[in-house]
């Protein structure tokens, strides 16, 4: 049986780990965000309250994919606010 390792996308936080990064300007990994939702964090102003993810300005050059994190956060607040 072939073992097939599960591959990251940077896009896509389904495939993330809770350790992950989500925020790189300020380091906000996606547990810490997963937590915030759970709290009712259930907006992207309210996740940035929170957390502080969202709110750096150096997206294109620390995040893999060149640009603001708020994208993957709408993602889980999707995933996670049912
Ligand atoms: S990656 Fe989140 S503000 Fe830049």
């Amino acid at each position: 049986m072939k073992f097939f390792a599960k591959i990251k996308k940077f896009d896509d936080v389904t495939t993330l780990d809770d350790s992950d990064l989500i925020c790189y300007c300020c380091e906000v990994d996606k547990l810490t965000i997963v937590k915030a939702i759970k709290d009712g964090a259930n907006t992207l102003a309210l996740i940035k309250d929170a957390t502080g993810a969202c709110t750096g300005s150096r997206c294109k050059e620390l995040n893999p994919n060149k640009r603001c994190c708020s994208k993957e956060i709408n993602q889980l607040i999707k995933l996670e606010s049912v």
